[in-house]
């Protein structure tokens, strides 16, 4: 850890590097107590950037690394050729092209940051992305620079009998005295540091095969902990699905002859797109019924195929700077989102993608670490694996999609694969590409890349029936963000319909346009007001705004709460049916968040059930989108629409609501809920998850009426359920419900269970963590001293702390701060240990400016109290100093 204050880095000030890495040689030495890193470096210098007779110095990035020995062109350096800091190794090359060979020693056993060379349990495993590659050896860590690599591994037989690095394995591996082994491995493909990927452990394999469009055959391997064997089908099943997707979707085939993952228990993210040697959270890639809820099979499916879809966008086309980060993740992001839609509804995939983002991203741009989805600068780049960069990037790349159609997107993503396979590049590349395939101008459209906030947009309409004309205008502005108090009017696309009184869409003809649009359009709003006449519109209409939200916005139109009604029973687009849904609910629970901060006692407004009645009533429609439509919006996205959050009142609110709905429908839920099938034999399709979903969702109704009889029917659903999905949802119900003993009872037996399943424990904990009943403090801190928690695995982290301080507002909340400081003492804790961790874990204080006086002063105070806490890490710095700012 540094102890000058951490440096800004600006995407203004990009340069070349001053050389290049044509071949990088890697051996590894792997023992108990240390690990020996020999490179052999071909360079020459960037003749672009500086010519040969005043050649600039080399300097290579390293951190926490010991040199052991330097070699320039095979002639042994002193220690007076070279300087090396805290993060570099300089010296002075004789010729513009030249050999260096570097030897570091590491310590992977104590590397408790999971950046860099690691261990998880038994195993040792690499990150490099974004900056780790620099904790294994000197090296030009920076995506821009691409070399090809050869890789060979050395370990003691025994403990490591499988040793795999990127590419295709070569024919040379073999036995050295002692015990030990080597393999080597070659990757054809030039790329950055931060794909190299290392894995040497006591490994079991799942092995099969895929057949490209060409006809080439894949060997596909999928390397767990002997125990999670039987666990890896579901993720096979998911790559081949992802394979032939990307043929179909892109005209994307896979290029090397072996595809790997590994699933290892401690890892800072979700997985790692390494060419060749996907490296995966085990939560990412272990599913099996009766251990994994459908939830987590889909997140499955989706990380699968994210990093799959990595070796295009990313692996074969890379990011020229970390700057420009959102050129594969949000492109990647978009490519998972469809693929998911393909795979199950696009309608439910896409109202939980949006879901997702209004609760969270939307309160990053509103917070103190808002930036754009192409940053200009920052401490950490860490840091910048955000909710903006992926899921506002993938936003914007669904627009530039919405915008061109299917045919015109794709033809621009071939243009950009074709145009700059093997290269590093820019967001600008990439809209470039499609551009020029397309003939189109997204120069305005570019402003989504370097703005930062939520644009809000302002709809009203106006009726005309003497001239059967409907005018329907829009304003739009954008607030400020730090370091951006102005914003220029963005390009939104916004794709509608005009619903009669029956609630049929109407032609759409546009004044001045000869041709009719059809019944659904997309306008393209680029003005900060903007003004569409409908010509031939015989009767005052209901709009259908922003459907399928086909732009990050905020949108608000005067609809009542009568016209959300018919919206929500009627609109023939399922996403804005739930939409309309959602903003009949919004709008009662904030109307009853200000009674019940008057005294006043709560009604409710019976057109809500009515709406949910309808739907409950409603057959034809898929029982996933049942599910979605009777589920209140949560308490963090009403906390990130409230100008002030008073969260006592949004918890109180929310609850009465949930059960007044439960009481005032209990027997129309209670029909829905007999009438669904019980699984008598389990099954993973769509349908079966959608009426797993449906059921539990209205379980979970049902048990807020507080009846014995729902609670024997609960309790009896936990003890026989055949899946974890029913499992887990009525241990969900029970942990939340007045029931102690049945609570009690539920939560042993699941522990006595699956006890030996770190992943299942995990849901364990995250339940407890996240219930709101009161006293969630001491739950969380007695979780803490649970033997099976540790804050060295991230993943417990998350499902304790993480759970509590994001899940849990009220008790996190609580009056006296204790929430605070015990989520800030975690932090200063952690830092030592994860620093990547320790500043996700800011997040919910850094929102403090949302709550009332008292609450903000409380979380000020812990802020600045990490911020005092010597040798905090660049990360934990970056992100408490931007919040108090
Ligand atoms: N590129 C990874 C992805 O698929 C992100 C990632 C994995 C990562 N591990 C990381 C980013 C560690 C930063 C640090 O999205
Ligand atoms: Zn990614």
């Amino acid at each position: 850890m540094r102890t000058e204050q951490p440096k800004t880095i600006y995407l203004k000030d990009y340069q070349q590097p001053d050389y290049w890495i044509d071949e990088t040689h890697l051996t590894f030495d792997l023992f108990e107590d240390h690990a020996l890193v020999h490179s052999r470096l071909s360079m020459r210098l960037n003749a672009d950037k500086t010519s040969t007779d005043k050649q600039p110095p080399l300097v290579l990035d390293g951190q926490l690394l010991e040199l052991i020995k330097v070699e320039l062109d095979d002639k042994v350096l002193s220690a007076a050729d070279y300087q090396i800091d805290d993060d570099s190794l300089t010296l002075q090359p004789g010729a513009a092209s030249f050999e260096l060979a570097i030897t570091t020693r590491i310590e992977p056993q104590n590397n408790t940051a999971l950046e860099g060379l690691y261990k998880s349990g038994t195993m040792f495993c690499t990150q490099c992305e974004a900056e780790g590659f620099r904790k294994i050896t000197y090296y030009l860590d920076r995506p821009d620079v691409m070399s090809r690599f050869t890789t060979t591994v050395i370990a003691e037989r025994e403990r490591y009998p499988v040793l795999l690095s990127n590419g295709n394995p070569i024919a040379s591996s073999g036995d050295h005295e002692n015990g030990r082994h080597w393999v080597s491995w070659e990757d054809p493909f030039p790329k950055p540091a931060y794909l190299f990927a290392l894995v040497a452990g006591d490994l079991c394999l799942l092995q099969d095969s895929f057949v490209t469009m060409s006809g080439r055959e894949i060997d596909l391997r999928i390397y767990v902990e002997a125990e999670n064997r039987e666990q890896c089908d579901h993720a096979m099943d998911s790559l081949k699905r992802s394979m032939r997707w990307d043929e179909e979707t892109y005209g994307r085939e896979y290029d090397l002859d072996i595809f790997m993952i590994v699933a290892v228990n401690d890892f800072n993210m979700g997985a790692m797109e390494n060419k060749g040697l996907n490296v995966f959270n085990s939560s990412c890639v272990l599913a099996q019924q009766d251990t994994a809820t459908d939830l987590a099979f889909q997140r499955v499916e989706a990380v699968v195929a994210h990093e799959y879809f990595h070796n295009w966008s990313g692996n074969r086309v890379t990011c020229r700077d970390w700057f420009q980060l959102s050129l594969k993740e949000g492109f990647t992001v978009f490519r998972d989102s469809e693929f998911s839609g393909d795979m199950n509804s696009h309608t439910v995939k896409r109202i939980e993608d949006v879901t997702f983002l209004r609760a969270n991203q939307f309160a990053e741009d509103a917070g103190p670490m808002a930036h754009p989805v192409r940053p200009d600068s920052f401490i950490e780049i860490s840091n910048f694996y955000t909710l903006t960069v992926y899921e506002k990037g993938a936003e914007v790349v669904r627009m530039l999609h919405t915008l061109l159609g299917a045919e015109g997107f794709r033809k621009g993503t071939d243009l950009y694969f074709e145009r700059h396979d093997g290269q590093a590049v820019t967001c600008d590349d990439f809209v470039k590409a499609l551009e020029d395939a397309n003939g189109a101008d997204f120069s305005q459209f570019k402003r989504w890349y370097s703005q930062a906030g939520t644009p809000r947009l302002e709809a009203a309409s106006h009726y005309d029936a003497t001239k059967r004309e409907y005018r329907l205008s829009f304003r739009q502005h954008c607030p400020a963000t730090p370091g951006q108090s102005e914003k220029l009017p963005q390009v939104i696309p916004v794709r509608m319909a005009l619903l009669n009184t029956q609630g049929q869409e109407m032609a759409l003809q546009l004044a001045g346009e000869s041709q009719s649009r059809g019944y659904e359009t997309v306008l393209s709003i680029t003005e900060a007001e903007q003004e569409f006449v409908f010509s031939n519109i015989d009767q005052q209409p209901l709009p259908s705004l922003l459907r399928g939200f086909s732009a990050p916005v905020k949108l608000s139109y005067p609809y009542s709460r009568d016209d959300r009604v018919f919206l929500a029973k009627h609109d023939p687009d399922g996403f804005n049916r739930w939409e309309a849904a959602q903003g009949l609910a919004v709008d009662v629970l904030q109307g009853l968040v200000e009674i019940h901060r008057t005294g006043r006692p709560l009604h409710l407004d019976q057109r809500l059930a009515e709406v949910y009645r309808t739907v409950l009533a409603d057959t034809s429609l898929d029982a996933a989108m049942v599910a979605e439509i009777i589920r209140l919006p949560s308490e963090a996205y009403l906390v990130e629409l409230a100008e002030t959050a008073h969260v006592e009142a949004i918890h109180f609110a929310r609850e009465w609501l949930r059960a007044e709905l439960a009481r005032a429908l209990k027997s129309e839920i209670q029909q829905r809920f007999d009438a669904l099938p019980t699984a008598e034999t389990y099954s993973a399709d769509a349908a079966s998850m959608a009426a797993r979903s449906l059921k539990n969702t209205l379980l979970g109704y049902l048990m807020l009426t507080e009846d014995p009889a729902i609670m024997h029917v609960c309790v009896r659903q936990f003890v026989e359920a055949n899946n974890m999905t029913d499992r887990q949802a009525a241990l969900v119900a029970l942990v939340n419900s007045p029931f102690d003993e049945q609570r009690k009872a539920a939560l042993d037996t699941f522990a006595e269970r699956w006890a030996a399943y770190p992943l299942v424990m995990d849901q364990w904990f995250s339940i407890q963590a996240g219930s709101t009943l009161s006293g969630g403090l001491a739950r969380v801190e007695e979780l803490m001293q649970h033997p099976l928690f540790t804050l060295r695995n991230p993943n417990k982290v998350r499902a304790v702390i993480g759970a509590f301080a994001n899940q849990n507002l009220v008790n996190f909340h609580q009056a006296d701060g204790a929430g605070y400081r015990f989520l800030a003492d975690r932090i200063i804790e952690l830092d030592r240990l994860n620093p990547q961790i320790a500043a996700r874990l800011v997040t919910p204080l850094s929102r403090w400016r949302k709550f009332a006086e008292d609450r903000q002063q409380l979380m000020q105070q812990e802020l600045a109290r990490v911020l005092a806490t010597e040798q905090l890490s660049p990360d934990v710095y970056e992100v408490v100093s931007k919040s108090l700012a």
